[in-house]
């Protein structure tokens, strides 16, 4: 049996899967969690298993499956709902989609996790944020609404579960280059936007691992109730709009 599990939510995607990639260095095995199977496959490391966020079954399917290989040492939520549509016409499944996705699969996983008893000694949740959560992105209101409840939860379970010794944080990526991301936008169109980000480049999903790597390590073992921004100085940088200095 590993020592240690990692259970990462969202496996298939680029940020999930530099994250699996990257808590297999120091985890003995990864639960790879993916609504769509072609998207993650089994490797000495990775366990894989096929389940859809949105569903109510959800937390206790990957609890029982991550229970069953070991104690779970971090978890890392990296999954969303986004749909683009102006907050007077979107439908109120599609925001729904959005709440159950993100906040309530977290929060139901976490504690689905507490209950059981199925994580290790000084286990890491991570919530995978967004700077949506307080800046919002037009039209996607569904989306920035389950950001900033992401957020909220992410700072009450720290409060909440800190004299059980678990810590939560949040990774908070600014704008990466992902295959989603291209296919939205297209690469020409990346290219031009990436000259004009703070450091001239997107951020990669390997720059939003490195954290969620620190986040469950022990050198980060006073961390907790944390946002780690991992946006390339994007949130500040509105200093550079007119009258701003640049
Ligand atoms: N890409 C960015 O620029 C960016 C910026 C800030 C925050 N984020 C956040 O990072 C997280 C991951 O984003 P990404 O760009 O890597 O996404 P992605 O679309 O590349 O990957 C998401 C993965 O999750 C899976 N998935 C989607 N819905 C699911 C569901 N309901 N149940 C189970 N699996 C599901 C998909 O099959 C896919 O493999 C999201 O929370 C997103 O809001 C991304």
């Amino acid at each position: 049996m590993p020592d240690r599990v990692a259970v990462v939510v969202g496996a298939g995607g680029d940020i999930g899967g530099a994250c699996a990639r990257r808590l297999a260095r120091t985890h003995g095995a990864v639960l790879c969690v993916d609504r769509d199977p072609a998207r993650v496959a089994p490797a000495g490391w990775a366990r894989t298993l096929t389940a859809d966020a949105a569903d109510p079954a959800f937390a206790d399917t990957v609890v029982a499956a991550a229970a069953g290989i070991g104690p779970v040492g971090a978890v890392v939520h990296a999954v969303a709902f986004e749909e683009h549509a102006p907050a007077v016409t979107v439908t109120r499944a599609s925001v729904e989609r959005s709440l159950a996705v993100g906040p309530l699969a977290a929060l139901s996983l976490f504690r689905g996790l507490v209950a059981a008893e199925a994580l290790a000694a000084g286990a890491s949740l991570v919530a995978i944020g967004s700077l949506h959560a307080t800046v919002p992105f037009p039209d996607c209101v569904g989306y920035n609404a389950a950001h900033g409840a992401l957020a909220q939860i992410v700072r009450t379970l720290a409060h909440e579960w800190a004299p059980r010794r678990i810590r939560v944080n949040a990774v908070v990526p600014g704008w990466i280059r992902t295959a989603g991301e291209a296919g939205l936008y297209g690469d020409g169109h990346l290219d031009r936007v990436a000259a004009l980000l703070p450091l001239g480049r997107f951020g990669t999903a390997e720059d939003v691992a490195a954290a969620v790597g620190y986040v469950c390590s022990d050198e980060a073992g006073y961390v907790s109730g944390s946002f780690l921004t991992v946006d390339g100085g994007l949130g500040a940088s509105l200093a550079r709009l007119p009258g701003g200095a640049a």
